[in-house]
């Protein structure tokens, strides 16, 4: 058996498409989808579309998932996440929303767990040690390897107590899982771990692109190839640009555009600066108003550190 993993797709489907072509190409007969479907890019039901009409694929629920259910506001700061709560049909919400969190079975003698966040499985610490705020300029300056990601990695786990506590409780196989938008994988004992990375928007300074994840399965043993498939940002950014997205959610979308230039975290440290500059103004209104989210969003590309 070889599966193609796939996680945070965040309505990318340029890059989903792209993915199950190479997938295909490279012999994947199974696909496994590790949450997170939309915000972010436009075409969110392309994608779920796809997914509901996929036959050989198991599929959980992501966090961003939880966002589709959100009341009207005048707020410019979740403008985006009710236009997609919007645009999408009752009865593809209701498929999002009836996905398990968790899916766990057996393949040629091998045992597989998949979610969305690794926390079910190693606690927190994936995400207290490479979550994409961790990212920053001072650890990675320039582009990295998934090599050099994995390594580093397992150089972390190794030395966490929590990681191994965790690791002690789990019983053998493989672990997949998405969330950071990080590429990699570590074999600790008889455990297997899997981020497939962000297919629709990769944040772990290893280059733009599609990553995903081939893992093959035979006679009780396993190989793993991690693969990005590269395509053109701008022309990427252009086309979001004409959707309706982008009129909608222009800030939301121009700061996309920015961690998918850079391949990093933006949005985590865009958010503490409009706090900051809303503060600074004396506006209390909370979630942000549109005056004040567009002034911060200005004032960030003139002021704004961008690691
Ligand atoms: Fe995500």
């Amino acid at each position: 058996m070889k599966y193609a993993i796939i996680a945070d797709i965040h309505g990318n489907m340029p890059a989903l498409k792209l993915v199950l072509e190479d997938a295909r190409k490279q012999g994947a007969d199974a696909f496994l989808f590790a949450g997170d479907y939309c915000v972010s890019a436009p075409w969110f039901n392309e994608v779920i579309t796809c997914l509901r009409t996929m036959p050989d694929a198991r599929i959980v629920r992501g966090n961003e998932e939880r966002y589709l259910h959100l009341p009207d506001g005048e707020d410019a700061q979740f403008a985006i996440s009710r236009w997609v709560g919007h645009s999408m049909s009752a009865e593809d919400i209701a498929w999002v929303d009836a996905l398990p969190e968790r899916l766990d079975w057996e393949c040629e003698g091998v045992e597989l767990h998949m979610t969305h966040n690794s926390n079910a499985f190693i606690g927190g610490a994936e995400m207290q040690t490479f979550g994409t705020g961790k990212m920053g300029l001072e650890r990675y300056p320039g582009k990295i390897t998934t090599e050099k990601l994995s390594a580093d990695m397992r150089e972390v786990f190794d030395q966490s107590e929590d990681f191994h506590q965790h690791l002690s409780e789990l019983p053998a196989g493989i672990y997949v899982f998405g969330h950071t938008h990080c590429q990699w994988h570590a074999q600790f004992g008889d455990c297997l771990f899997i981020n497939p990375g962000s297919c629709g928007m990769a944040l772990d300074c290893c280059g733009f692109g599609a990553p995903y994840t081939l893992l093959t399965i035979q006679n009780g043993s396993y190989t793993v190839e991690e693969r990005r498939v590269s395509y053109d940002v701008e022309e990427l950014i252009e086309a979001v640009k004409q959707t309706e997205q982008y009129q909608v959610a222009r800030v939301w979308s121009e700061v996309i555009f920015t961690e998918w230039r850079a391949c990093r975290e933006r949005m985590l440290f865009f958010l503490p600066h409009v706090e900051a500059y809303a503060q600074k103004i004396g506006d209390l209104r909370r979630p942000f108003m549109p005056d004040t989210w567009e002034a911060g969003f200005e004032d960030w590309l003139v002021n704004g550190q961008k690691p």
